[in-house]
Formats: structure tokens, C-alpha cells, sequence
């Protein structure tokens, strides 16, 4: 039996696989119940120290599904952070540590850009004995009207400042949770990283219009006719996730050698945690899948994690950490590595013919012979 532990940032974990802040880390019970079920750690539904300020509508979920069998794939939320008060977590928090001393439970925070709120609520929870922080600097709707969330994410001088002010004030790890609505991550992620952060989470959603209904003609979700662009979660999300989170491992293995990482896109099994460690995470978070089947998917999720491990004799977790990071190039050199293959230059002729000859949907045969998987 492989050992799944892990310690991160001096934080011990049973193992990686940990609750994403949303629904499944909304209050004391379901925190609870993700603790009894095994899950490495919780991070909980993001908090403010104003909830009166975060006013929830309905329907706030939109969801995509395969036309076959309509299997959920995609899902928008338009979801705000937690509208509980603020009071009512700190005594939850305290309430969660006495029941489980040993078990991990990290603070997803928002606050407004002054260093005062942010110094606030970092010290109401650490007094609460949270384990850990993670900065929502990502939520992609809603909040960046108020220049919260996103709005931050997305201009790494104020990302610099505002963590430098958590830093100052934080005695437990912080990580900084990155939006994925950038285009080049590394910017956002170093500032934190330079500011001290000593963690990196990845992604948020990513901002999304789901679909437009051919009935009514209004996009989802409907609110009183009206929508608002969301964030996208679930399974679609997890190739965008993965290549973050390969562009942010690849930054800290050659700048930032003693950060963490933890990635958080579409995971649905331990094979797909499996991928996530492979390219550089130490934790692995799942939100959506959690809200789609409940909390025991943890028991499969670690099976087929243990399952991968056993087959490539991997005893610990370290032991596959980041290895397929070394297998990305750039495109000029996988140009040069096949022209020197001659065994890919066979099959090349053998199977796909140049452009020039293509006739009606013949491309689509071709497409095939240029595909894996
Ligand atoms: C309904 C819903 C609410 C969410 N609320 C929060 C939140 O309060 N704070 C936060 O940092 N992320 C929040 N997220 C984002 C998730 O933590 C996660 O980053 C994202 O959904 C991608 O992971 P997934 O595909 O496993 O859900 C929320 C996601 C969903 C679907």
C-alpha cells in the first residue's frame, strides 16, 4: 500500500486530495462530514468581514451535459462568497478545531483593497486556529465590481501589495488562489510569490457565458430574465487547469524552488490527482465533482490514486512530484527530435498525407491519424 501523506508547508495531511472552497465547505456540518469521509484537508467556502454585503441570487447554476448521456461536463456559477456572518465562521472555525485538532482546515478569505480589512480578518481567524489561509484573489464575477477577487488577480502590482499586507500579518501558510482569466500566469503568480506567499492555488474558474436558452433567448442562469458572465468548473476545465498548473510548477522548480502548489480544476478521480502531482502539485482540490456526488467520492478518488501508484511501484508521493514536467518543449524542438526519429517519419508517411492532397471530408480520417487518444 503506497503511503498518500504529505507534509506542506508544514502542514500534515493524510493525503492531498483536498475539499475546494465552495458548496462542499459552506459551514461547520458539511466540514465536519468531509473530515469523517477522509479528505486530506478543507478549504473552506471563501469569508468576508461583511457578509451583509454579499447578497446570493437564484438560479445561480447553469450546467452543460453531453447530449448523449447527458452526462454534467460543464457548470456555471454565479455564486458570491459566503452571505453567513462573519461572527457565525469564527465561532465554526473554533467549534471544527476542538472536534478535529489534527485535521487541517484552511481559511479562504476575500477582503476589500484596504491593508486594515485584510489585517482584520487574517487575525479573527488565526485566533479562531485556522490552519492555513488561502487568498481568493480569483473569484471572477460579482466581487470585481466591488475591485475584490479577480479585479486583484488580475493586476499582479495590487496582487503584490495586498499579499505583502496577508504576509505581515499571517503566522500560519498562505496561499494565494490565482485566476485563470490572464494571459500569461506567471505574472500574477510571481508577485505573490515575491510578496512571501508561500503557496500558489490553481484555478478559479474561468469566466464563461453557458449558453444562451433557444426557447426563451435569454442566457443561463436566468435571473429575472437577465445574466451575468459566470465562472466555469467541472470536468471541460481540467486541460486549461492542467496547463496552469505546468506554467506555474515550471516557474517555481526554476525560481521558486521551496513554494507549493496546489491545483484545483475538473478532478473527478484519483487518476485525474494523479496528473495534477505529475505536473508539480502537492495537493489536489475538487469542488464541483463533490457538489455533483456527495463526499465519498474521496474512498475512490484515493483507491484509484493508490491503484497508479502500485502499478509504477511509486511508494510515496514525492517519488512522482513534477516527473512529467521535464517532458515539455517547445514545438521547434519536437520539429527536431521527429525529423531525427525515423520511426515517426515512417508512420507519418505511411498515414497522413500532406494538406495539398486532401479531397472532400478526407481531413477527417486525417484528423484521426494525427490524434492520440
Ligand atoms: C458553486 C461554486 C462556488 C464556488 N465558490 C468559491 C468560493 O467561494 N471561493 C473560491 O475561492 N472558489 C470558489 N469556487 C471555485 C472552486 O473552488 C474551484 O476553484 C473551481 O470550481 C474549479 O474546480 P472544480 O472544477 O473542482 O470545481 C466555487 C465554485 C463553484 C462551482
Amino acid at each position: 500500500m503506497p503511503d498518500l501523506s504529505t507534509t506542506v508547508d508544514g502542514l500534515r495531511l493524510p493525503n492531498p486530495i483536498v475539499i475546494g472552497s465552495g458548496p462542499p465547505g459552506t459551514n461547520a456540518n458539511v466540514i465536519g462530514k468531509a473530515f469523517d469521509e477522509g479528505w486530506g484537508a478543507v478549504v473552506c467556502k471563501t469569508v468576508s468581514l461583511d457578509a451583509s454585503k454579499v447578497v446570493n441570487v437564484s438560479p445561480r447554476y447553469a450546467r452543460l451535459r453531453t447530449e448523449s448521456s447527458k452526462e454534467i461536463i460543464g457548470w456555471e456559477n454565479i455564486e458570491l462568497i459566503s452571505d453567513r456572518p462573519f461572527e457565525t465562521w469564527i465561532g465554526e472555525f473554533k467549534q471544527i478545531k476542538d472536534k478535529y485538532p489534527d485535521r487541517v482546515l484552511i481559511a479562504s478569505i476575500m477582503e476589500e483593497y484596504r491593508k486594515d480589512a485584510w489585517i482584520e480578518i487574517i487575525e479573527r481567524c488565526q485566533q479562531a486556529g485556522v490552519d492555513a489561509f488561502e487568498c481568493n484573489f480569483s473569484c471572477p464575477h460579482g466581487l470585481p465590481e466591488r475591485r475584490m477577487g479577480s479585479a486583484m488577480g488580475e493586476d499582479p502590482e495590487i496582487l503584490r501589495e495586498v499579499s505583502g499586507w496577508v504576509i505581515e500579518a499571517a503566522k500560519v501558510p498562505v496561499w494565494a488562489k490565482m485566476t485563470p482569466n490572464v494571459t500569461h500566469i506567471e505574472d500574477p503568480t510571481r508577485a505573490c510569490l515575491e510578496a512571501g506567499c508561500q503557496g500558489i492555488s490553481a484555478i478559479n474558474t474561468i469566466r464563461s457565458v453557458l449558453g444562451v436558452n433557444l426557447e426563451t433567448l435569454r442566457p443561463e442562469p436566468t435571473v429575472e430574465g437577465y445574466t451575468t458572465p459566470g465562472g466555469y468548473s467541472c470536468k471541460a476545465v481540467m486541460p486549461i487547469a492542467l496547463r496552469i498548473c505546468m506554467e506555474i510548477a515550471t516557474l517555481m522548480r526554476d525560481e521558486f524552488p521551496d513554494r507549493s502548489l496546489s491545483g484545483i480544476g475538473g478532478v473527478e478521480s484519483g487518476r485525474d490527482v494523479a496528473q495534477f502531482i505529475l505536473l508539480g502539485c502537492n495537493t489536489v482540490q475538487v469542488c464541483t465533482h463533490v457538489m455533483k456526488v456527495g463526499y465519498r467520492c474521496i474512498h475512490q478518488m484515493l483507491d484509484e490514486l493508490s491503484a497508479f501508484m502500485d502499478a509504477h511501484g511509486l511508494g510515496g508521493l514525492d517519488d512522482f512530484r513534477g516527473h512529467s514536467l521535464q517532458y515539455f518543449a517547445q514545438h521547434s524542438d519536437l520539429v527536431r527530435r521527429q525529423a531525427e526519429s525515423r520511426k515517426a517519419a515512417k508512420a507519418e508517411s505511411q498515414a497522413i498525407r500532406a494538406d495539398h492532397e486532401w479531397r472532400g471530408d478526407d481531413f477527417v480520417r486525417q484528423t484521426d491519424a494525427l490524434s492520440r487518444g
